[in-house]
Order: C-alpha cells, then sequence, then structure tokens
C-alpha cells in the first residue's frame, strides 16, 4: 500500500516508516518540521535504504494537501502530526486545539475528497483520564484529562467515531499509545526533544550522556511498591509494528486499541535498567510530586492481541540499550 504518514519524520513517525517499509509498503512523508529536522529523512533513507517522498508543510495547509492526495495514490493514512507537550498545551491551549484537532479537520476533509477511507491516528492512554488502571478499551474516555494536549486526543477520537458512522466505507483506528521510548537499534533514529526534556526517558538518557545533571524524581511517597510512579513503557519498535498490524487489519468503522506492555515499571526501576545498559550509575535525587501526574497506569493489552495478533516483544532492558546507543553516539541529537 502507499501510506501517507502525516507528521512522519518525528520520533514514532520515522521509527514507524521503517517498519512499514520492511513489510513491503511505501511511504509518503507529510511534515513541517516543527519538532523535527531534515536530517530524520537522511537517517531513514539510510536505514531502508531506498528514497522516500517527502513534503515539507504544516497539514493545515488545505491546498498544499490535495495536492500530495492528487499526485501520490494513497491507499492509507497514519495521522501522526501533533503538538504533544502537555506542560506547553496548558499555556497554549488554541495552539494545540488548532494545531491538532484542525490538521485533522483538514486531513478528515482531504480524505474525504480523494475517496480515502482508511486512517489509523495516534491516540494516547492519556483519553482515560481518571478511569480505573489497568485501562481497556472499554473504559471510559474523557472523564477527568487533565490538559488541552488530552482534551485533543479526546475530541479526535470522537470526530473520528462521528465521521465513521456517517460512512460505512470507512475504517478508521485510534492507537492509544502508554508510553513510547527507546530508539531504533542502529542508532540512527531516536528521541531527539528540542528542549530540556518533559518525559522521563530521555531526561534519563540526557544525565547518562552528562548533558544534565541528575533525574528529578518527581514524588517517592505514591502508593506503589517503591513509592515513585509506575507507567507501561513501550518500545517504539514495537510501537511501530503495531501501527503494521493495525493497518493490515482495518475494517469497516471507528475501533480503539491500547498499544502498551501490559506491565508497569517504576521511575527507580527504569534508572537502575538504564543505568546498566549506560554502564554506570545514574544520579537522581527525589523532589516533589509534579501536579496531575497519577500515582500508576498501564494497558490491558488483550484487545490488540486478540484481533490484531500484535504485542511487544521488546523488553525494558531493550529500550535503555538501544536508547543508549542513539542517545551516545548523537549526544546533541539530529545535527539539522
Ligand atoms: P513528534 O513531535 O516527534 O512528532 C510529531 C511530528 O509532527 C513532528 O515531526 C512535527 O514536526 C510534525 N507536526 C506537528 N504539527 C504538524 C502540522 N500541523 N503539520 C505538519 N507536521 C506537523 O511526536 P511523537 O512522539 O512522534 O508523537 C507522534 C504522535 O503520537 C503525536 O500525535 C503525539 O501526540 C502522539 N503520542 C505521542 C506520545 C509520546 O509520548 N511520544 C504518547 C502518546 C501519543
Ligand atoms: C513518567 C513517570 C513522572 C519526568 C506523558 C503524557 C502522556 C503521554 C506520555 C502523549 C511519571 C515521572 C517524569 C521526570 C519523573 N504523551 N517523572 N521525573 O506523564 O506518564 O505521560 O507522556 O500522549 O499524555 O502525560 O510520562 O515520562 O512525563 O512521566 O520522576 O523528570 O516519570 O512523575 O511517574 P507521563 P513522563
Amino acid at each position: 500500500m502507499n501510506i501517507l504518514l502525516t507528521g512522519g519524520l518525528g520520533y514514532i513517525g520515522s521509527h514507524t516508516a521503517v517498519e512499514l517499509i520492511a513489510h513491503g509498503h511505501d511511504v509518503i512523508i507529510v511534515d513541517n518540521l516543527c519538532n523535527s529536522k531534515p536530517e530524520v529523512l537522511t537517517r531513514l533513507e539510510k536505514i531502508v535504504g531506498k528514497t522516500i517522498t517527502f513534503y515539507e508543510f504544516d497539514l493545515r495547509e488545505e491546498a498544499l494537501l490535495d495536492d500530495v492526495f492528487q499526485k501520490e495514490s494513497i491507499d492509507a493514512v497514519l495521522h501522526f502530526a501533533g503538538l504533544k507537550a502537555v506542560g506547553e498545551s496548558v499555556e497554549k491551549p488554541l495552539e494545540y486545539y488548532d494545531n491538532n484537532v484542525g490538521s485533522s479537520v483538514t486531513l478528515l476533509r482531504a480524505m474525504e475528497r480523494h475517496g480515502v477511507g482508511k486512517l489509523v491516528f495516534s491516540s494516547s492512554a492519556t483519553v482515560y483520564g481518571s478511569a480505573e488502571s489497568p485501562y481497556s478499551e472499554s473504559s471510559p474516555t474523557g472523564v477527568g484529562i487533565t490538559n488541552p494536549y488530552g482534551q485533543t486526543k479526546y475530541v479526535i477520537e470522537t470526530m473520528m467515531q462521528d465521521v465513521a458512522s456517517s460512512n460505512q466505507q470507512l475504517e478508521f483506528v485510534s492507537l492509544r499509545y502508554f508510553n513510547p521510548v527507546g530508539a531504533h537499534e542502529s542508532g540512527l533514529i531516536g528521541e531527539d526533544p528540542s528542549d530540556t526534556p518533559n518525559n522521563l526517558f530521555p531526561y534519563i538518557a540526557q544525565v547518562a550522556v552528562g548533558k544534565l545533571d541528575k533525574v528529578k524524581v518527581f514524588g517517592d511517597d505514591y502508593a506503589t511498591p517503591d513509592g515513585t510512579g509506575v507507567r507501561d513503557y513501550i518500545h517504539v519498535v514495537d510501537l511501530a509494528r503495531g501501527h503494521v498490524a493495525a493497518l493490515e487489519h482495518l475494517a469497516s468503522g471507528f475501533q480503539a486499541y491500547n498499544l502498551g506492555s501490559g506491565h508497569g515499571t517504576s521511575v527507580l526501576e527504569l534508572i537502575a535498567a538504564f543505568s546498566e545498559a549506560a554502564g554506570h550509575e545514574i544520579p537522581y535525587t527525589i523532589t516533589a510530586r509534579r501536579p496531575g501526574d497519577l500515582a500508576s497506569y498501564y494497558a490491558h493489552t488483550d484487545k490488540a492481541a486478540q484481533q490484531l495478533g500484535w504485542s511487544t516483544e521488546k523488553t525494558i532492558q531493550d529500550a535503555c540499550r538501544d536508547s543508549w546507543k542513539w542517545q551516545s553516539s548523537n549526544p546533541n541529537g539530529y545535527i539539522n
């Protein structure tokens, strides 16, 4: 299939491009580079050994998007493009609604005009809000979401359901990612935060490589085995393969799937695993809880296993090893 990847030069999109090509698909990338670098394309082409079609523009540019649908014979769309910093979304909610929801509306309209009905969307476990963990796809969504970023994911999912209900030809899937971590085993592509990382895993990686002093552990008094926050970390290559599986099992209507490992790992366990991979102790200090953080959550993974035939294969140790390879060989991320 010819697959359009919006935001395909970002962290998850780039890893997914590699897996799609490995499965015989062709990819066409649209990205405005607001949170990625042109160098990603060079690295991707090195990994896959072929040229990848790339268009640089903002997805909200409807006419430019029409041109792509006209020129390329698109069979399906994987929609990664969006802004993702939770804290920033609280400061700049309109930017988040405009970019995330606005670009999704533009995309769905263009798909309708050009008769493309297959869509896989990058959603998040954040849509479960205050539901009780472990989350299953039938857990309530949209209640207790604490930030505009999470709201945009919920709004887009709702819109996808409404649109899918209006036309039996449409095959829409929302993938609810848990905590994506790790890098491609080549060390050529990985996560490259433009600023000081907000998320734990890239923060640990930058401490490991000496760019940051020590990890700040946000609270050690949660009701968890060691008192620190527990999350379901998923290797980005497993996540990428989940997209290939979703694409190959598309069916009429709207479906949501959790992409997680089904296991929780604490902050201290993650620091210990990364220390092991890096071959030296990673310094950390305990600080206050971060407002809005939940103590613990992880995925129920049965639906993806049963319906998509997909489950994670890689471990936290694999993620730490691959991330260390990426971070230590690219301490300053992509050059341009
Ligand atoms: P990323 O920022 O690395 O990738 C997103 C890409 O989209 C970037 O290359 C950016 O330049 C591009 N982009 C953003 N807005 C655009 C627009 N309007 N037009 C064109 N391109 C645009 O993020 P990621 O970690 O790869 O995440 C991909 C998707 O997965 C996002 O939608 C994100 O919300 C979602 N997600 C990410 C995580 C995570 O922890 N990384 C977890 C759950 C869901
Ligand atoms: C993980 C754990 C922190 C940083 C966020 C978004 C979510 C999704 C993934 C997109 C928590 C602790 C963190 C640090 C720490 N993104 N921590 N020190 O908050 O689970 O999820 O990213 O959809 O929507 O909310 O991820 O990596 O920020 O935190 O101790 O410097 O690490 O308290 O327990 P989170 P995270």
